[in-house]
């Protein structure tokens, strides 16, 4: 065994031992990992490794930014927590940003610590707004791990322990590559977002809170919806006097390149808009962002978080947003992610296994098939080019309901040249599991 491996080891003895065994790793021969620097993560012996992962993409502005490590350095040494019952200034500077940066006339946020804590809160705004109390979701959908975020998550993997909360009710995802429908964009009459109106209709008491979606379906393999799909579904939703809900966990902060939000991809304004993982770029941090009318319709005491909105993380997320901003991060995840599309094409080509490449930015899917035309998902092969991707120091996810979509979404600052680097290594390892 080797001292990595053997590093390795110990950790995962320990986790057997220790930690609820619901916690999983990547990785047959998992490495240890010790630092992290920008796009870059390096194990116990040193060895470098790409991250087209970015710790579940999270980590926009890259690890240990310096300037967002100095911001909470500082912050950690003079004020770390009161509750927002007292008062303290870096929460409401992060609000302030966030109302400039979101689309539309969203303006007041609740700042929490987490996707699913941001999940709850807005559904509860929404219920609370609207008086309604159904919601609809997508198929192959993902919100999170409490009650109410795992009913309107549309993966039975991760719907765990129910029964659940009464009155979500599912539509078709817009997942184009394998159509509910049997059709194919753009000759379809856009059925999926038909389907709202069919649901609404049929399984509903035409009451309803609230329709929550991500703008591209993350975990659920970076589904990708035809362009104006979303703006059809709002347009429903408008007239049964639903909310759109735009869960922005992992499209946010310029992951889609070019914009701040996945949404405005679509050019639609959401009602409410959550966020997390890229928003601390790591530093755990989550909330939602409302429009004012729909906002000012919670009141003092119906909603609070102990840790939500304390100094450290609000600072955090503010440096981090100013790193992206500087750094101009989102047009690097248009150009670099456009530059690595390409790439994935390009193997699309050389590799039937390769059935599917979707996604905008540095917001990629692959979807391996056995095959093209029967589309069976190829799991198995999917868990070998990851393996071989890892030893050759590429990291990249993986997604979809039957874990045969590899996601890549790795900090927003990545280069040309590691996108050379990251299609050579999955280059090779394609070649080996594709005999
Ligand atoms: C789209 C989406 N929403 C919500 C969540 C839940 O976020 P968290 O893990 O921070 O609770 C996640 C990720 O896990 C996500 O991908």
């Amino acid at each position: 065994m080797t001292l990595m491996q053997q590093g390795a080891q110990e950790i995962i003895e320990k986790r057997k031992q220790y930690i609820l065994p619901c916690i999983t790793h990547y990785y047959e021969d998992p490495p240890e990992f010790v630092r992290g620097e920008m796009q870059y993560l390096y194990d116990n012996q040193g060895k470098k490794y790409l991250d087209c992962f970015a710790g579940v993409v999270t980590v926009n502005s890259g690890h240990c930014h310096p300037e967002i490590a100095s911001a909470i350095i500082r912050q950690v040494q003079t004020l770390q927590h009161t509750t927002t019952l007292y008062l303290t200034r870096p929460m409401v500077d992060l609000a302030e940003k966030l109302a400039e940066i979101t689309p539309g006339s969203l303006q007041r946020s609740f700042i929490c610590n987490s996707g699913t804590e941001a999940t709850e809160g807005a559904c509860l705004l929404a219920k609370i707004h609207t008086g309604a109390h159904e919601f609809i979701a997508l198929r192959h959908s993902f919100h999170g791990r409490s009650i109410i975020a795992m009913t309107l998550t549309g993966q039975s993997s991760w719907r765990i322990g129910g029964p659940y909360v009464f009155g979500v009710n599912f539509v078709s995802s817009a997942y184009c590559y394998r159509c509910p429908f049997g059709q194919s964009y753009p000759g379809c009459d856009l059925e999926c977002a038909k389907d709202v109106e069919n649901i609404i209709r049929t399984s509903t008491s035409t009451r309803v809170a609230a329709m929550i979606a991500e703008p591209i379906q993350g975990n659920g393999g970076v589904i990708t919806p035809p362009p104006p799909y979303f703006k059809k579904v709002q347009e429903i939703l408008k007239r049964y006097g639903a909310l759109l809900i735009s869960d922005e966990v992992q499209t946010g902060f310029g992951r889609t390149g070019g914009k701040w939000f996945g949404i405005e991809q679509w050019g639609v304004e959401p009602d409410i808009l959550t966020m997390a993982k890229g928003f601390g770029n790591g530093w755990p941090i989550g909330g939602f962002i409302a429009k004012p009318e729909i906002a000012d319709s919670i009141k003092g005491g119906q909603h609070f978080s102990t840790y939500g909105g304390n100094p450290v993380s609000s600072v955090a997320a503010l440096a981090n947003i100013r790193v992206i901003e500087k750094s101009n991060l989102a047009q690097n995840a248009a150009t670099v992610g456009a530059y690595f599309k390409d790439k994935l094409l390009e193997l699309q080509q050389k590799y039937s296994l390769i059935g599917d490449v979707r996604g905008m930015g540095l917001m990629l899917g692959m979807e391996l098939v056995k095959d093209r035309k029967t589309k069976e998902p190829a799991a198995k092969e999917m868990a070998r080019v990851m393996e071989i991707c890892k030893d050759d120091g590429v990291l990249i996810g993986k997604g979809g309901l039957d874990g045969n979509v590899i996601r890549i979404k790795p900090p927003l600052c990545i280069t040309k040249g590691d996108v050379d680097s990251a299609a050579a290594v999955m280059d090779k390892a394609f070649a080996q599991v594709q005999k």
